[in-house]
């Protein structure tokens, strides 16, 4: 029994670390165009979650029983957002708003990735406590920290026609 178990260890282990592997050799070959959609996706979906927020502590609707929920989605979605920039996904290879700062200045990008979550991590505490005012004060605390790595590693909108 003792050995049966040691076995499942190593076996469970290995298995393991090969899903690792296999998961990262899959992630290293995405398409580039894939992953900067899959990107603007996260991003969208962050801006919705972002837009939910402002209506509730703004006022606009009387969900409040809903922000914590919507605090919580916000925080999961932009949990791991450095991982979404692999390196070729670049605008030297690929159209893309990523600025090319982003490679280059990697521990600053981290760090933005970083404040964002601190604050949305924050925020869902908050909500969960209930007190409007500070949710409001918080969530331009959020809205500071995604403006803050647009400002160094996103590049602006080229003009074109509006979707
Ligand atoms: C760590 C940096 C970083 C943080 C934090 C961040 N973003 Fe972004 N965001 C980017 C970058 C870089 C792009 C450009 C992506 C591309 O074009 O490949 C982007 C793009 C976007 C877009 C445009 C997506 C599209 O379809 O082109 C929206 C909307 C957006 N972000 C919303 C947000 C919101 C809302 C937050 C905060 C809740 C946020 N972002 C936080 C870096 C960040």
């Amino acid at each position: 029994m003792k050995n049966f178990k040691k076995t499942g260890v190593i076996f469970v282990t290995m298995a393991v670390a090969f899903g690792v592997l296999a998961g990262a050799v899959a992630y290293a070959a995405d398409d580039p165009k894939q992953v900067v959609k899959y990107r603007k996706s996260v991003m969208k979906a962050q801006l919705r979650h972002f837009q939910a927020i402002k209506a509730i502590v703004r006022g606009k609707v009387s969900f409040t029983g809903l922000l914590a929920n919507q605090a919580m989605a916000l925080d999961l979605t932009g949990k791991g957002l450095t991982d979404l920039f692999p390196a070729g996904t670049g605008p030297d290879k690929i159209k893309t708003r990523a600025k090319a700062d982003i490679w280059q200045d990697w521990k600053k990008f981290e760090a933005s990735a970083k404040k964002l979550h601190q604050e949305t991590a924050k925020l869902v505490k908050i909500a969960n406590g209930g007190d409007k005012k500070a949710a409001a004060a918080q969530f331009k605390a959020v809205g500071k920290a995604c403006g803050g790595c647009h400002k160094s590693f996103r590049a602006k909108k080229k003009r074109k026609k509006k979707k």
